[in-house]
């Protein structure tokens, strides 16, 4: 009986100090369930004029990357059916006389040409900024151990 007395004793201060010490899970979104979702802080986007500097360039993290976007973009936003900014320097390799990054064949449509006999831009890849994308200068959200792979 005393044994038993003993056990249960022991049992309640454990259950009394483990709730002593419970804490609720901390959420990440910094609100309650409940709460009306806050807006995000607005991120500054990179402001940096393309410069022909490929210095600039980003490391890609896996083959077949599409490269991201080392500048500013505001600029030749938005791609429209008519225009597209981005081409004006990233179809060749030239721009008034200034060293760019010209856009792989993959790019290009492999049947068709333009009227004066240039490559013609495959319409799958006309809307650069679905794939390439801008940046900004924010911490990762969650730490992680990602190691690239080229
Ligand atoms: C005025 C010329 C110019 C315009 C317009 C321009 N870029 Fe660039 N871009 C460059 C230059 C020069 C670089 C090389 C790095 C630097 O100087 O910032 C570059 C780099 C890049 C890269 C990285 C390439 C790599 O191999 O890592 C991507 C992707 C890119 N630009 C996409 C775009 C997109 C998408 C647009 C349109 C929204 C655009 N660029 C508009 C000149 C330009
Ligand atoms: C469907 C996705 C997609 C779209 C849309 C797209 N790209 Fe790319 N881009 C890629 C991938 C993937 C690569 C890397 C492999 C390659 O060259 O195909 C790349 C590579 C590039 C490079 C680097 C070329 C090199 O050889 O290093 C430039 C510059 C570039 N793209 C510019 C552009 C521009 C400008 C547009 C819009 C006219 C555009 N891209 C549209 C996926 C895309």
């Amino acid at each position: 009986m005393k044994t038993v007395f003993t056990v249960i004793l022991v049992a309640s201060v454990a259950t009394f100090v483990g709730c002593a010490s419970f804490r609720p899970p901390a959420d990440m979104r910094g609100s309650d369930v409940a709460a009306p979702d806050q807006a995000p802080v607005e991120k500054q986007y990179a402001t940096r004029a393309p410069n022909a500097d490929l210095t600039a360039l980003i490391p890609r993290t896996f083959k077949g990357q599409p490269p991201l976007i080392p500048h500013e973009v505001e600029k030749y936003l938005p791609i429209t059916v008519e225009e597209n900014d981005c081409l004006d320097c990233h179809i060749s390799d030239d721009f008034k006389g200034r060293k760019m990054p010209r856009m792989g064949d993959s790019h290009f449509s492999q049947t068709e040409k333009e009227a004066d006999g240039s490559p013609k831009v495959n319409m799958s890849r006309w809307q650069c900024n679905s794939c390439h994308v801008a940046q900004v200068d924010a911490p990762p959200l969650v730490d992680n151990t990602f190691v690239g792979n080229k």
